[in-house]
């Protein structure tokens, strides 16, 4: 239904900048199955073990408009949502913070960001619903929104960071370059 019949869920790994599926589109989620379930258990997994908060499709590889969080950091059933289709509804306030990627391993640098997000998705029972998140949730929210638009905190960071994280962002280059070739 939505292009995974023959995905590899085990094979899948998080893709780093500048793998161009970190650049979209990403299509819309048609249809909620049992692969698309199993695709977001696999997401939470990678997430926990690189220590992750959220992570969304592309950073997977895949061009689906879905994301995955969990603001405890860590595998607390309690704390997971998934999030299909998601749409910023409203957003308020400012927060500079210190932001981090999982597809930017070394980044660390401050983002501007809203400080209170409402988010409107679909969980995986089909059904719609909203959330209104502060700080960290709100920061989540918008992050991730933002790969499912092809946007990298690479893309929104001052030019102070731009020219502090200079080398660090050649070596990712470099190291993709490497990887690429045959
Ligand atoms: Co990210």
């Amino acid at each position: 239904m939505n292009g995974l019949d023959n995905i590899d869920l085990a094979a899948l790994k998080i893709v780093r900048y500048p793998d161009p599926r970190l650049r979209g589109p990403c299509l819309k989620v048609e249809g909620i199955d049992d692969a698309l379930r199993a695709l977001t258990r696999r997401m939470f997994e990678l997430m926990y073990v690189a220590r992750g908060v959220g992570l969304a499709a592309p950073q997977v590889g895949l061009p689906l408009r879905l994301f995955v969080a969990n603001p405890a950091g860590g595998p607390d059933p309690d704390q997971e949502a998934v999030y299909i289709s998601p749409v910023v509804e409203e957003q308020s306030g400012q927060m500079i913070e210190d932001e981090g990627c999982l597809s930017l391993p070394g980044l660390n640098c401050k983002i501007k960001r809203a400080n209170v997000v409402t988010l409107t998705a679909t969980d995986l029972d089909g059904q719609r619903f909203r959330q209104t998140g502060e700080e960290l949730i709100a920061r989540i929210f918008q992050h991730e929104t933002d790969h499912l638009n092809g946007l990298l905190i690479a893309d929104k960071m001052s030019a102070v960071s731009k020219m502090a994280n200079r080398r660090l962002l050649k070596e990712l280059e470099e190291r993709f370059e490497a990887e690429a070739l045959p």
